[in-house]
């Protein structure tokens, strides 16, 4: 049985339990639930506060976890990442208010800054023998200026809307964060079978969430240009239509590939051209 880590509440949450689902884990939580069993899959699912994640994964009560980085590296905990999953991508950030002066983090030194990851900012302050008095604050920390608690803040910053409704501007970017599946590495050896398996599901959703499939009719006579322009996974399937002269080819393409390889396929008569999302890619 593989004991699997969410976040309870939080930003990681839809997106956590959506890839599970796209992994074809059919997870049974109602409303509060702790803990969920996995219907289809030897696993169960635990909803967990976010900060307390890493040491539940550092002492095997879990043995994977859907996590932010920046939890992670906050906590130092000994524990492996296995894949990053491209969602809840934010930075570790320094702030100050709009108008005051910054030329780098030299500029706090003596200063006060507030944050809810003081471990990672010391680290970051003693790595630019910086002094400054960290004030360690759970929540709403983009206040603490306002209010007169602090002269700076480092905090996480997504869209950066937080701070500009506080009036504050980021300056300083300590770490980039993005939520990963990180696992115990006890269990790694102990679980290996289960936890390839995981991980070759989350690696094909992801495969597939970057690509679309994509079906278009064609003449013949420019069936062997638009090959060369379709950046394939082997070779693309090109079928006879009814109507003499003309085929319908189909083929996989990577999403920063679409509006170029479109172009090119109008560009050489394509017509009818349909993108499809891909739901999983094995290769
Ligand atoms: C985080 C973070 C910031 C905000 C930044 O808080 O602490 O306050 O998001 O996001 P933005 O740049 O898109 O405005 P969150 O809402 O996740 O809740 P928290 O205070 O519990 O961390």
């Amino acid at each position: 049985m593989l004991r699997i880590a969410v976040q309870k509440s939080g930003r990681l949450y839809d997106e956590s339990l959506k890839l599970l689902k796209e992994c074809g884990l059919h997870v049974d939580n109602g409303m509060d639930q702790l803990k969920a069993e996995v219907r289809n899959f030897p696993a169960e699912v635990y909803f967990l506060r976010n900060s307390d994640i890493p040491q539940y994964l550092e002492d095997g009560v879990v043995d994977i976890a859907i996590i932010g980085e920046n939890v992670l590296s906050e906590k130092n905990a000994n524990v492996y990442v296995l894949e990053k999953l491209g969602f809840s991508k934010c930075r570790l950030s320094i702030a100050l208010p709009k108008n005051d002066e910054y030329i780098g983090i030299a500029s706090l030194e003596g200063k006060k800054i507030a944050t809810s990851y003081p471990n990672t900012l010391q680290k970051y302050l003693d790595e630019k023998q910086v002094t400054a008095e960290i004030h360690l604050i759970s929540g709403s920390v983009e206040i603490a200026p306002n209010i007169g608690l602090a002269d700076a803040i480092c905090d996480l910053v997504s869209s950066g809307s937080t701070l500009f409704k506080n009036g504050l501007e980021e300056k300083d970017i300590l770490f980039r964060s993005e939520a990963c599946i990180a696992v115990n590495p006890t269990a790694l050896e102990e679980k290996k079978d289960i936890i390839d398996e995981i991980l070759f599901r989350v690696q094909s959703v992801l495969k597939a969430r970057d690509h679309r499939y994509i079906l278009f009719n064609i003449p013949n006579k420019q069936i062997k240009t638009v090959g060369k322009m379709l950046p394939v996974l082997k070779s693309p399937t090109v079928l006879p239509l009814l109507d003499e002269g003309w085929s319908s080819m189909h083929s996989v393409i990577h999403v920063d590939d679409f509006w170029k390889v479109i172009r090119g396929l109008k560009e050489h008569g394509a017509q009818g051209i349909l993108v499809i999302p891909v739901e999983n890619m094995v290769i």
